[in-house]
C-alpha cells in the first residue's frame, strides 16, 4: 500500500509527456480549434464525423463534428482529396493546419493535408438526412443514432454541463455526497411503484433467498440520506431512480436521474425553499454561460419564445386537497408563469416522514413542492418528523412501526430538526430548455412497454 506522500511522489516522478525530439500534429477537439485565437498554421489533427460535404470545382469542404460543440469545424481540402467515401456520417481523422478563416461564417478553419476515413457510412441508408430537421418523435425510434443529431448532441451536453453544476453547486455550499444505494430492501414510503429485484433462473441460489428479504430498485435515497443527516449536516446524492408507473406520460419515466438533498438543524421550509431555489438558479446560470448555442437551439427550434425565468416567485398555502396536473398546471399560469412554491399539504394526503405542522383544524404537515411551467411539479420536499413520539405514532397508524425501527432509532440517538427535498433531473431539462417530452432529455429512456438497447 502507498502512503499518501509515497502516492504523490509516485504520480509525479511517471509523467506521460511525449518525447521532445518527436512533435506530433497536436491533437485538438472541434471545441478548441474552433476557440483557438491566433491560429497560424499550427499543425494539429481532429478526429470526429462528417456532418457535410460540399465539393466545387478546386476546393472540399467539409463540416466535422466531435461532439465538443454544437458547431463543426470547416476543413478546406484541394479537389484531389475528393472521394466517395468522404460521406455525411462517415468518422474521419483530419491532419493539416489551423488557420484564420476568409469567410466570416467562422473564425478558424483546417487546411487539410491529410484526411483518413476511419469508418465509412452509408449515407442512404443512414436513417438522418444531411440538412434535415427531425422531429424528435422521429428521433426516438433510433436511440442507438439520434446522439449524432444536433438538436440531441445539444440537449446531451446541457445534460453533462447541468450535472456538473450541481455538484459543484452542492460542493461549493458545503454539502457531502452520499452514494445511497440502488437496490434496497425499503419503499421510502411508498413514493411510487417498484420494481423487485430477483436474480436470472441461471443462479444457484433460489431465487426469493438471494438477499433473504425482498428487495426493490429504490424510488428515493432520502432515507439513506436521512442516516447520514445523523453525521453530516448537509448530505446529497444525484443518481438513478425507478418507479414502475404505469405512465406514458410527457413527464414520467421508469428510471430517471434524481438530485437530493438532506439538510440537519434546518427548522423552516423557508430555509429549505432558499436552498432549492439557489439549486436551480445556480446551475441554471452555469448552464446558460457554458452553452449559450446549445440552449439557444433548443429555445429557437423546439420551443420557439421559450425565455427561462428564475427570479420570481410566489407561495401558496393551505390548499384543501391533493394536486394533479391540471392543478399544477393552472396554479402556474395563474401566477404569471414564473416557478411557484406550494407549502403546507394536508397531513392525510402525505407520507409518515413529513413534520406535523399542528395546526388543526386543517392540519397540514410541513411540505413543499415547486411547481414550474410546461412542467409541473419539479421538486418535492419537506421538514421530517423529527420527534420520537409523533413519528412512533404516524409509524403504527400506517402499520409500519417494525420496518421502520431503524428510522425510528435516528430519533432516539441524537435527532435534530432537519428537511429535505427531491429534484427530477429530467423535469428540470424540460423546465429550462422547454422540451415537451421527457423520453427527449435522457439518452436511453425507459418506460411502460418500452425499454430500447
Ligand atoms: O416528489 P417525489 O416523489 O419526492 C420524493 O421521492 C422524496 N422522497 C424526495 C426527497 O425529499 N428526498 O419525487 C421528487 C421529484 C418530483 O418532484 C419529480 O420532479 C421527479 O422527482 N419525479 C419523476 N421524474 C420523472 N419520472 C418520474 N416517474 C418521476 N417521479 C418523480
Ligand atoms: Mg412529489
Amino acid at each position: 500500500m502507498f502512503g499518501a506522500r509515497c502516492l504523490l511522489r509516485a504520480l509525479r516522478s511517471c509523467s506521460s509527456a511525449p518525447c521532445p525530439r518527436h512533435k506530433p500534429s497536436a491533437k485538438l477537439s472541434v471545441r478548441d480549434a474552433l476557440g483557438a485565437q491566433n491560429a497560424s498554421g499550427e499543425r494539429v489533427k481532429v478526429q470526429g464525423w462528417i456532418r457535410s460535404v460540399r465539393s466545387q470545382k478546386e476546393v472540399l469542404f467539409l463540416h466535422v463534428n466531435d461532439g465538443s460543440s454544437l458547431e463543426s469545424l470547416q476543413v478546406v481540402a484541394d479537389s484531389s482529396f475528393d472521394s466517395r467515401e468522404l460521406a455525411f456520417g462517415s468518422s474521419v481523422e483530419v491532419q493539416g493546419q489551423l488557420v484564420k478563416s476568409l469567410s466570416k461564417r467562422q473564425n478558424v478553419e483546417l487546411k487539410a493535408e491529410k484526411i483518413e476515413v476511419v469508418g465509412n457510412c452509408d449515407a442512404k441508408a443512414f436513417p438522418f438526412k444531411y440538412k434535415e430537421r427531425h422531429p424528435l418523435e422521429y428521433l426516438r425510434q433510433y436511440p442507438h443514432l439520434r446522439c449524432r443529431t444536433n438538436v440531441q448532441g445539444s440537449i446531451l451536453r446541457v445534460r453533462s454541463e447541468a450535472t456538473a453544476a450541481i455538484h459543484s453547486f452542492f460542493k461549493d455550499s458545503g454539502f457531502v455526497h452520499i452514494h445511497t444505494p440502488v437496490i434496497t430492501s425499503n419503499d421510502c414510503e411508498g413514493a411510487g411503484e417498484l420494481f423487485q429485484v430477483k436474480p436470472s433462473s441461471k443462479i444457484k441460489v433460489p431465487e426469493e433467498n438471494f438477499f433473504s428479504v425482498p428487495v426493490f430498485l429504490t424510488v428515493s435515497g432520502q432515507l439513506h440520506l436521512e442516516v447520514m443527516s445523523g453525521a453530516f449536516t448537509q448530505v446529497f446524492t444525484f443518481g438513478p431512480t425507478f418507479r414502475a408507473e404505469n405512465s406514458q406520460s410527457r413527464r414520467h419515466l421508469a428510471e430517471f436521474y434524481m438530485v437530493e438533498a438532506e439538510i440537519s438543524f434546518l427548522e423552516s421550509l423557508q430555509d429549505l425553499m432558499q436552498v432549492m431555489e439557489g439549486l436551480f438558479k445556480t446551475t441554471t446560470m452555469t448552464v446558460l454561460s457554458n452553452c449559450p448555442e446549445d440552449v439557444e437551439l433548443c429555445h429557437k427550434f423546439i420551443a420557439p419564445g421559450q425565455k427561462i425565468r428564475t427570479y420570481a416567485k410566489k407561495q401558496l398555502s393551505n390548499w384543501g386537497a391533493d394536486l394533479h396536473t391540471e392543478h399544477e398546471k393552472y396554479l402556474v399560469k395563474h401566477c404569471g408563469d414564473i416557478p411557484v412554491f406550494v407549502i403546507n399539504y394536508p397531513l392525510a394526503l402525505k407520507p409518515f416522514y413529513m413534520r406535523d405542522n399542528e395546526d388543526s383544524p386543517q392540519h397540514t404537515v410541513a411540505a413543499v413542492d415547486l411547481l414550474v411551467p410546461g412542467v409541473g411539479e419539479l421538486f418535492g420536499g419537506s421538514l421530517r418528523e423529527e420527534r420520537y413520539h409523533f413519528l412512533e405514532q404516524r409509524l403504527a397508524r400506517s402499520g409500519l412501526t417494525e420496518a421502520y425501527q431503524w428510522y425510528l432509532d435516528l430519533r432516539r440517538f441524537g435527532s435534530v430538526p432537519h428537511g429535505g427535498f427531491g429534484m427530477g433531473f429530467e423535469r428540470y431539462l424540460q423546465c429550462i430548455l422547454g422540451i415537451d417530452n421527457i423520453k427527449d432529455v435522457i439518452p436511453f429512456p425507459r418506460f411502460t412497454h418500452s425499454c430500447l438497447l
